[in-house]
């Protein structure tokens, strides 16, 4: 079977809006290396979309789900109790950045993690809204695209139209929507912006939530200031709305921290996540004050393949993992380099308008202009493609599409990440 041929299959079987965003076709991949079925290799600047943090099919993990295997695969949690689920949800309430006792309850993807954040903060508040972010990525689900910002292509004619939704603008401080500069704006984004904002759109006796990714995936990697997630973090807590931090693409030590909020030393009242906690397995997890997850009367929560265990044990082996193998201290290690290599390339090509992010959770910002700030997205597809094509799986993102993200396993070797960076600096040369 060769590469055109499982593309032309794929054409005929799979819907196009099920959509590809690189030419590849998966044949065999290792910590941050992947093969295609002609035995072509690819450095993995994406890693499934931020799912391999501790790298593809790590042993440990692999070991794990074997193991898993020949004891049961599937009993669902609401007909018959099991440990790999209850151990993981233990773990989990040991290390969510949220205050006093917790309590976690699983299910598959990163949208239905959002999609039960919300049914909580609604149930225990009684109140219907949800605020959410501009340039904010929240899932693919029917809730999950409503509190998505990009339209195309995720919500254009998907039926996003649900009641008490709210917007608000992210502090985009590159591009920031008060015309302002960081930090002689004072931050005014956070308790100034919202006593309006609460004048104009909703009144806080009706918002139930605000769901907030502490860095934005999707969105373009764009990190609030440290003083804004205290002041949402305390507007929260005035007004008896519950702060859901979408840790889904950010959590499990992508940004350096095991949680992206550690870095702003704020706890949310809801932690979602899901990507590299499942460590390939579909696994996502809410992690919540004990109360406010208890609210909910039992039935109102859960589904069929919820914390599935072998999902579970591939989780409870990654955490493990990151703690004995000090993942935490080698991404730091990652996003210093990282973010020297691509600061020098910033140096070097005006198209660079910015490089940001949290740890290794790097984006360079692309625009055809360092003073007009006029976004790129063409510059974004041609070099990703010519990273493609040159064995560097890399992938584009933000609102415009102008921002390029690196992704990588935190396993990645030195020698694999400056490779990599070489081939991201020969096609900003041949591009650029
Ligand atoms: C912050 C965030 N929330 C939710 C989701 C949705 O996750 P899933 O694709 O697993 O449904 C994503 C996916 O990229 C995400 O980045």
């Amino acid at each position: 079977m060769t590469v055109q041929q499982l593309w032309e299959r794929r054409d005929a079987a799979i819907p196009r809006g099920v959509g590809n965003v690189t030419p590849l076709v998966l044949a065999k991949a290792e910590g941050a290396l992947v093969w295609d079925p002609d035995g072509n290799q690819y450095i993995d600047f994406v890693g499934g979309i931020g799912v391999n943090n501790v790298g593809h099919r790590h042993p440990k993990v692999v070991a794990a789900i074997r193991r898993q295997l020949d004891e049961y695969l599937h009993g669902c949690f609401h007909v018959s109790i099991y440990e790999p689920y209850v151990a993981l949800a233990e773990k989990i309430n040991a290390i969510a950045p949220c205050p006093g006792p917790k309590k976690t309850m699983l299910a598959n993807s990163g949208a239905e993690a959002v999609e039960n954040a919300v049914k909580i903060a609604r149930y225990a508040t009684g109140k219907p809204g949800v605020i959410c972010f501009e340039g904010g990525f929240h899932g693919r689900t029917l809730l999950g695209m409503a509190l998505t910002s990009k339209v195309l292509p995720y919500k254009y004619k998907l039926g996003a139209h649900l009641q008490a939704i709210y917007r608000a603008q992210y502090p985009y401080c590159y591009r920031c929507p008060w015309g302002k500069e960081y930090p002689s704006c004072g931050v005014s984004c956070g308790r100034e912006y919202f006593e309006d904002y609460f004048k104009y759109n909703t009144h806080p006796d009706e918002v139930a939530a605000i769901i907030i990714e502490p860095i934005l995936g999707e969105g373009g990697f764009i990190a609030p200031p440290f003083e804004y997630m205290h002041q949402l973090r305390q507007l929260c807590e005035e007004h008896g709305i519950v702060l859901i931090a979408d840790e889904v693409q950010s959590g499990i030590g992508r940004t350096g921290k095991m949680f992206a909020l550690e870095h702003f030393g704020v706890q949310a009242d809801i932690v979602t996540m899901a990507k590299s906690l499942g460590g390939g397995m579909p696994l996502s997890a809410i992690c919540g004050k004990a109360a406010l997850m208890d609210s909910v009367h039992p039935g109102g929560l859960g589904g069929t393949y919820g914390g599935n265990p072998v999902a579970c044990a591939a989780a409870l082996a990654v955490l493990e993992v990151i703690e004995q193998e000090d993942i935490l201290a080698r991404a730091e290690d990652l996003g210093i380099n990282a973010r020297r290599t691509l600061l020098a390339l910033q140096d070097r090509f005006p198209a660079i308008g910015q490089m940001r992010g949290l740890g290794p959770m790097l984006a360079i910002e692309l625009v055809s202009d360092p003073v007009s700030k006029q976004p790129a997205p063409e510059l974004a597809k041609q070099l990703t493609a010519y990273c493609h094509a040159h064995g560097l799986l890399v992938l584009d993102c933000g609102t415009l599409g102008n921002n390029v993200r690196t992704l990588m396993p935190l396993v990645i070797t030195d020698e694999q990440l400056q490779q990599g960076m070489d081939i991201l600096a020969e096609g900003m040369e041949q591009l650029g």
